[in-house]
């Protein structure tokens, strides 16, 4: 019997989404599934914004950011009877799930999985901070977009001799902060797992051991303007902060995140001809693997 399957996105976009749905499409065609793109995540589940894609569509999203079935946050999925509803309404339409997204969207598939959906799960978010692998579809794209700001950032803070606090995206995670503070060299990175008390952060400067003047720290820690008035009245440098914001999540997928994704749409496929359904899709030493979606609990 033909396989219905549906795919959405979910949570905070990340570049290398439209590329994963693009492959999944294709590859879904070419073994004749049929594949119904759910808009709005969740959310599109329960409305029933729901469309067979083919691969005429959307031939020219494959390299372009964010996500064409677009994405949204749902937190009423975790109410029982919205659930219920769900399920009603994708019997005998769709028979498995395809779930790209982070934390949050895999804890959704679970709970829908164990109402009897089975889903598939892939690594979409920029925080890469899914403990299964060890990287998501979107990180080296936002990484990219952050080093860039930095190097834009030490040009001008080190021509006015300022130092700049820049704030990151990471939710809980401090991937990005970072991997970003390394490609950068800066020596003070903020992050949830190494937080930084505010006068050991003084210290460092007045100890002149920072060679670049920039300031990386993860959202979410300390309010970085009252951090920078703090910094400017205890050095008397002069300082700026910058909440680098929505920015580092648009963009073109960078080379590696397009191959990531193609690389986990067909391990999907793959597992989904074979039956082999309730997994979630990870990278681990650079080789593409999957594990028991109810071990996430
Ligand atoms: O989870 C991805 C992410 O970009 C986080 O880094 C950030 O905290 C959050 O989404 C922002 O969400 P929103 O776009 O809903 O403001």
């Amino acid at each position: 019997m033909t396989k219905k399957i549906g795919i959405l996105t979910s949570g905070g976009d990340a570049p290398g989404m439209n590329t994963l749905i693009f492959n999944i499409v294709k590859l879904c065609t070419k073994n004749n599934f049929y594949i119904y793109g759910i808009y709005n995540g969740f959310y599109g589940l329960y409305n029933k914004k729901i469309k067979l894609l083919n691969n005429k569509n959307f031939l020219n999203i494959w390299n372009s950011g964010g996500t064409f079935l677009k994405s949204s946050r749902f937190p009423e999925l975790k109410n029982y009877q919205i659930r219920k509803k769900i399920i009603k309404n994708i019997k005998n339409k769709i028979d498995i799930l395809i779930v790209v997204g982070g934390e949050g969207s895999y804890q959704g598939a679970l709970k829908l999985s164990n109402m009897g959906l089975p889903c598939i799960t892939i690594p979409g978010t920029i925080d890469n901070d899914i403990l299964g692998t060890d990287y998501t579809i979107g990180y080296f794209t936002a990484l990219e977009n952050i080093t860039k700001a930095i190097d834009n950032l030490i040009d001008t803070s080190v021509s006015h001799n300022r130092i700049c606090i820049l704030e990151v995206m990471g939710r809980k995670c401090g991937n990005l902060a970072l991997t970003s503070s390394l490609a950068c060299t800066c020596e003070i990175v903020i992050t949830p797992e190494k937080k930084i008390k505010k006068k050991h952060i003084i210290k460092k400067i007045q100890n002149k051991s920072i060679s670049n003047n920039i300031i990386i720290i993860t959202e979410n820690i300390y309010n970085i303007k009252k951090l920078a008035k703090k910094i400017e009245k205890e050095t008397k440098i002069e300082t700026k902060s910058v909440c680098l914001g929505h920015i580092q999540r648009g963009g073109k997928p960078i080379c590696l995140d397009r191959i990531l994704a193609y690389r986990m749409a067909f391990h999907a496929i793959k597992l989904i001809k074979k039956n082999k359904l309730n997994q979630c899709i990870g990278i681990k030493n650079n080789k593409i693997i999957h594990y028991k979606l109810n071990s996430i609990k």
